[in-house]
């Protein structure tokens, strides 16, 4: 099974656990490229609107053929109880060449995992996601990841 990991990371938290991923599971990896500023306080301020009002900014166009991939890992971190608004603009770009789609999410909450996002990710992409994670940012990603890989290797042996 051909997999594209695509991650979206504002301060490098989900960019380490998407190349983690990505080794583990030896697939290709991108990154989303925004071409809205998330820094600085204004930038927060910003992310926290766009996820809530659900606003997709600008993203620089993607150098792969996501038709060419069986699965993507969409991975992203929380943004006000949302996924971040340049992951959003991800799905609706190009979630018509989505065949299967999984996530991983990187939070500051130590306990809540903001299940309710894969879901509403669904609704939008219309399909529902074959495998997903929620990761704490200073828990110890590897056997989680380990884990995680592991399922999604056994994905392409079930079918
Ligand atoms: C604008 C903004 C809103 C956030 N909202 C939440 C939240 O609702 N729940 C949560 O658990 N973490 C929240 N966080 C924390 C991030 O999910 C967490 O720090 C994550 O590790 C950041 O990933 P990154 O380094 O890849 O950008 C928020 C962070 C930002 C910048």
């Amino acid at each position: 099974m051909r997999t594209l990991i695509v991650y979206y990371s504002r301060t490098g938290n989900t960019k380490r656990a998407a190349e983690r991923l990505s080794t583990f599971l030896k697939a290709d990896i991108i990154q989303i490229g925004s071409l809205e500023k998330f820094n600085g306080i204004f930038g927060f301020i910003k992310a926290i609107l766009q996820a809530r009002i659900g606003k997709a900014p600008e993203i620089a166009e993607i150098n792969k053929d996501i038709n060419g991939y069986d699965l993507v890992l969409l991975c992203s971190p929380v943004w006000a109880g949302k996924i971040s608004s340049p992951a959003r603009t991800f799905i609706i770009k190009y979630g018509d060449n989505i065949r299967k789609i999984g996530y991983l999410l990187v939070r500051g909450d130590r306990k809540n995992e903001y299940k309710a996002i894969w879901n509403a990710m669904d609704d939008l992409l219309h399909i529902k996601h074959v495998a997903a994670i929620s990761l704490y940012e200073h828990s110890d990603f590897t056997p989680m990841l380990e884990d995680f890989a592991n399922t999604v290797e056994r994905l392409s042996k079930d079918e």
